[in-house]
């Protein structure tokens, strides 16, 4: 393990000014992308969906680092260099999703545990080989009343994370730790902190009882908010107190860096809120980094314009664009809602 070169990757994962680009979607869930512009599903079509967001001119000003899925690792773009190799040309770290999913956890309804554990350590190191500068693991955390997460839930997917996590740091692959707190469901924005800082608690103490080294590790974090279903919508004052309460109480101050997931908030919403957050972290302090690692939020415009039509390529690369510019204003608290209707302030 180089820890001076874990450290050097986090520290730039999380650089001034840029955020992470989710590009990660697994087969299927690309295939669901797909569907919902009424694009035939297959690779061919995956691979050009890819082209959209990761052959387009300039994304290296906002974008760190691009998690990718292991069939996007191994595909060309059309100018028939490899994806992982254009972005690494132009200072992106390619990074990589290395769950296999999150799946129905047994004896316990409703809630999912993810798998991925076995042969991980043999497909760390090709992706080492193959340039991936870190990697990702994602673990479902479902809200139903009083009653989920259950013990057993938090503190598998909890303990699942952090073997995850010692394996790739004994690959010199940072890891992307990101436990998942579900936007669906009619809870309050006070039990999605409960739970959140519960979680994040489990999480950490299950990193530190697998020896992993927290300079190296990167948090990708759900924001604390009220539920999708719930009758009272958080603003983004609110999802700032919270967030970062939540985040001080349960994460260790020399953490690599946080990054957010948007979880079906709108791209607006997604921008706003992390605005909101690092608008507060100037204000109160805050030991991390605090940007963004969206997917939905970042591609969901650029996709709807784009509907697999290539002559539509410059507007959905000019909407992509305009979310990064927003986001990499957001993730310095310099966003403004206004920007939105004007596009890009200068
Ligand atoms: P969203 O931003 O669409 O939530 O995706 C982020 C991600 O990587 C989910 O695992």
């Amino acid at each position: 393990m180089n820890a001076d070169l874990l450290k050097e990757t986090a520290q730039k994962m999380v650089a001034a000014g840029k955020g992470i680009l989710a590009a990660d979607e697994s087969s299927s869930t690309a295939n669901k992308r797909l569907a919902s512009v009424n694009i035939e599903q297959n690779e061919e079509n995956r691979r050009r969906y890819r082209e959209l967001f990761l052959a387009s001119e300039g994304i290296e000003e906002y974008l760190s680092g691009v998690i990718l899925y292991d069939e996007t690792l191994r595909q060309k773009s059309n100018s028939g260099k490899p994806f992982h190799e254009l972005l690494k040309e132009r200072g992106i770290i390619p990074g990589i999703k290395v769950d296999m999913g999150a799946k129905d956890f047994a004896n316990f309804p409703g809630e999912m545990i993810t798998e991925g554990l076995d042969g991980l350590r043999e497909r760390l190191q090709e992706y080492n080989k193959m340039g991936c500068g870190f990697a990702k693991w994602r673990a479902v955390i479902n809200i139903k009343g009083d009653e989920l997460p259950t013990y057993a839930c938090t503190h598998s997917n909890a303990h699942a994370m952090a073997r995850y996590a010692a394996l790739c740091q004994e690959n010199d692959i940072v890891p992307i730790v990101e436990p998942e707190v579900m936007l669906e469901g009619d809870h309050s924005i006070e039990r999605c902190e409960a739970v959140t800082t519960e979680i994040l608690k489990a999480t950490f103490e299950h990193l530190e009882m697998m020896r992993v080294m927290p300079e190296g590790v990167v948090l990708k974090a759900s924001m604390v908010l009220a539920g999708n279903k719930h009758e009272k919508q958080s603003t983004p004052e609110e999802v700032a107190a919270a967030t970062l309460r939540t985040l001080k109480t349960s994460v260790p101050a020399n953490l690599g860096g946080i990054v957010f997931l948007s979880g079906g908030q709108t791209a607006e919403q997604a921008s706003a809120n992390l605005d909101a957050i690092n608008k507060l972290a100037k204000k109160e302090g805050a030991p991390w980094q605090l940007t963004f690692s969206y997917a939905r939020a970042l591609q969901g415009p650029a996709l709807e314009a784009w509907a697999g039509d290539d002559a539509k390529m410059p507007e959905a690369r000019e909407r992509f664009h305009k979310r990064l510019k927003l986001n990499s204003a957001a993730r310095e608290g310099t966003y403004s809602p206004e920007m939105e209707a004007n596009g890009v302030a200068a």
